[in-house]
């Protein structure tokens, strides 16, 4: 391919301040191994905002294109699986992170990272999903690999708003759970009924004060993506031999919690990383993502913005600000 000039998104965190915004490259600035990706769409999580700020502590190339998320066509391969025009997505690894990402035109990724558009899903809602949503999946393939079913009784969703939390009150809902959703944007309800939410808990009732070791059971199972103070507070609500699958510390990653959730209930803390999930687990449970997965609203959860938006975006995404996911249409 001759050498193109495209539009990405840059963010410097040497310094004290982030220099960041829109600027060009050329494809002689990406990294030489790999799949060269028409980048069509990315997304925001929580983790391009730590990216693309110094204090984040995430970034570890600088200056690099932050985006943890990506999905296009393939422009460039030397690989079979992947051919020239064949839709694609990667995340995670090390994506956004120790490589440019997603907030560029083109991207080359190695092709053990990228999994096929899976039938049913559009790259755009690919993307409205994200790490996020696939996090999401993985916590309920996770909690049902340990025996939940719908019948076991209500599931609590923290940080429900959120990317996680939208996504996966609209799995759990479209698998005939019924969801209870912990927020604490007072306005939310209309948008998380329309996911799939049976009953809205205030977010204040389980970040603020402490729980007893052990409470009445109420919740069969949780995802909880806050962690900290909601986190230990939620155990002592689960039923015995009920599971928690955590992936997130958006409350902070502390957990100030007691044994007895554990030695005394039967409960189990599962922990979920999505980053570095194996790329065979990653292809199924994508490929069900399109399927039996799909959630439930994803044209309420995923909003547009172009690469010109995007810095208002990451410093909202950082307090807790954003509703659903925000989907970055790159060519706009
Ligand atoms: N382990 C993994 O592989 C993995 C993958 C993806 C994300 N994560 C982590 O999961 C967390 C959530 O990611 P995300 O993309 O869903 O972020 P997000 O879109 O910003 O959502 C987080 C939500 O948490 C709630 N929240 C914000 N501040 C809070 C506080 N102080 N106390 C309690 N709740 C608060 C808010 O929802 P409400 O207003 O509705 O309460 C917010 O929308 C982050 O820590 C992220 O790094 C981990």
């Amino acid at each position: 391919m001759t050498l193109q000039t495209f539009r990405c998104f840059l963010a410097d965190t040497k310094g004290d301040d982030a220099k960041r915004g829109v600027t060009t490259r050329t494809l002689d600035d990406l990294p030489t191994d790999g799949v060269l990706v028409e980048v069509h769409w990315s997304s925001v999580n929580y983790k391009d905002g730590l990216a693309s700020t110094p204090t984040g502590r995430v970034a570890r190339i600088s200056p690099i294109v932050p985006g943890i998320d990506l999905a296009g066509v393939v422009a460039e391969t030397d690989d079979d699986r992947f051919p020239v025009g064949a839709e694609v997505l990667a995340h995670g690894y090390d994506l956004g992170v120790s490589r440019h990402g997603g907030f560029a035109q083109y991207a080359r990724v190695p092709a053990e990272w990228l999994v096929a558009v899976p039938s049913g899903l559009t790259l755009r809602d690919t993307m409205v999903i994200g790490t996020a949503g696939y996090t999401a999946a993985l916590s309920v393939v996770a909690l049902e690999e340990r025996g939940l079913t719908p019948a076991d009784g209500p599931v609590l969703v923290t940080g429900a708003t959120g990317g996680v939390g939208s996504t996966a009150v609209g799995i759990l809902a479209n698998r005939g759970y019924e969801v209870v959703a912990s927020t604490g944007k007072a306005d939310a309800e209309p948008y998380l009924r329309a996911l799939g939410a049976k009953a809205i808990l205030d977010r204040a009732t389980l970040s603020e004060g402490t729980s007893k070791p052990l409470e009445t059971p109420i919740w069969a199972a949780a995802v909880d993506c806050v962690g900290s103070t909601t986190l230990a507070n939620v155990l002592p609500k689960i039923h015995h031999g009920g599971a928690v699958a955590c992936s997130g510390v958006t409350g902070g990653g502390d957990l100030p919690t007691t044994m007895m959730p554990f030695v005394l209930r039967g409960v189990s803390l599962i922990g979920i990383d999505s980053v570095q999930t194996p790329i065979d687990r990653r292809r199924a449970v994508w490929a069900r993502l399109g399927g039996d997965l799909k959630p439930i609203g994803l044209e309420q959860i995923g909003h547009d913005v172009s690469l010109d938006e995007l810095d208002a975006v990451l410093n909202g995404i950082l307090t807790g600000a954003v509703t659903g996911r925000t989907v970055v249409d790159v060519r706009r």
